[in-house]
């Protein structure tokens, strides 16, 4: 499911009538988009936002919650993200969405969701998966919905895709393959350390130990963590902590050496960081990449650990408990 990362950009596209309701939305003047969904499917609005973070001329907001903020109107577009299409935070959220008469979008490939036919553009995604690995269907759906709002060009993810499979290619014979990386994280706690558009990308892969390789995992923000999270770096700790930046080749000057300061201060405290940083033609194709590489390694550090990176036990106990 991994592997077909790259595909997957492209399998679903907006038709051209949502595309116009998005243009006439635009036109009539929009108050912000928010975007509902909660664990694997949270993470496209996370990415769709740390995208838009300098260029968006309205906020854009990622909802992870039971409930609204009031400030949300019927003037703000919202975009439902569900895979099951039964995840009862975001169906609570859609259901405020739905009584403030917010425009509604739903990308999901069933349950409830897919029910609420009358008053949502609803845009079908395939089945079979596990959420997490349709993220690239949410991205590339839920990135297209916001620059139509926006009245942008929307992104051709066909060349995206085609750049990424040239990648995947060149991975496996590289020094530094999947494997090796998640063999580097054996018997550590890695903390993915991120900035601007690749902190979503170090919560992601976050996310991926922990649901593929069911092990802990963190991540953190520089400059944030430059302010807190330092002070824990440090020589006298009990923890196995692996340090994982994420380099991106667009950091400004003063990001640039936040980051080299912080790498240099955890060496000099006995910690052995990874600094991990991939070739691309903008930020949004670092940001797939980086994500495709941490996903393979989430995967590799699964199988490493002898468990099955596909299951998701406690996360069903836990709905299940809950109903
Ligand atoms: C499972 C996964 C979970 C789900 C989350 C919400 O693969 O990644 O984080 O995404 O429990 O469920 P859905 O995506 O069905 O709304």
């Amino acid at each position: 499911m991994v592997r077909d990362f790259p595909n997957l950009l492209t399998r679903v596209k907006i038709d051209q009538d949502t595309q116009d309701i998005c243009v006439r939305l635009g036109d009539e003047g929009l108050g912000g988009v928010a975007i509902l969904g909660m664990g694997g499917s949270s993470i496209a609005g996370l990415y769709v936002q740390a995208l838009l973070q300098e260029a968006a001329t309205f906020p854009v907001r990622v909802n992870q919650v039971y409930t609204l903020p009031a400030y949300v109107d019927s003037r703000w577009a919202t975009i439902a993200v569900s895979y099951s299409g039964n995840t009862e935070e975001t169906l609570a959220a859609y259901n405020h969405a739905a009584q403030r008469n917010c425009p509604i979008f739903a990308i999901t490939s069933g349950g409830l969701l897919l029910s609420k036919n009358i008053s949502t553009m609803i845009i079908k995604i395939p089945g079979g998966f596990q959420p997490r690995a349709a993220f690239p269907i949410f991205f590339s759906v839920a990135l297209n919905l916001v620059e139509c709002l926006a009245g942008v060009n929307l992104t051709d993810f066909d060349t995206i895709s085609k750049s990424l499979l040239a990648k995947l290619a060149k991975w496996d014979d590289s020094a530094l393959t999947p494997r090796a990386m998640a063999q580097d994280f054996t018997g550590y706690v890695p903390v993915f350390i991120g900035s601007s558009h690749l902190t979503p990308v170090a919560y992601r892969a976050k996310c991926q130990i922990n649901e593929n390789a069911k092990t802990m995992a963190f991540y953190s923000e520089i400059p944030e963590a430059n302010h807190n999270e330092i002070e824990s770096f440090i020589a006298d700790n009990e923890f196995n902590i692996l340090p994982v930046f994420l380099r991106s080749s667009y950091e400004d000057e003063r990001l640039k050496r936040r980051m080299d300061i912080t790498t240099s201060l955890y060496e000099e405290e006995g910690f052995s960081p990874i600094r991990l940083s991939i070739g691309s033609k903008d930020e949004l194709e670092e940001m797939l990449a980086l994500t495709l590489y941490l996903d393979l390694v989430s995967v590799e550090l699964a199988e490493l650990r002898g468990v099955n990176p596909v299951s998701v036990n406690q996360i069903s106990r836990l709905k299940k408990e809950l109903e």
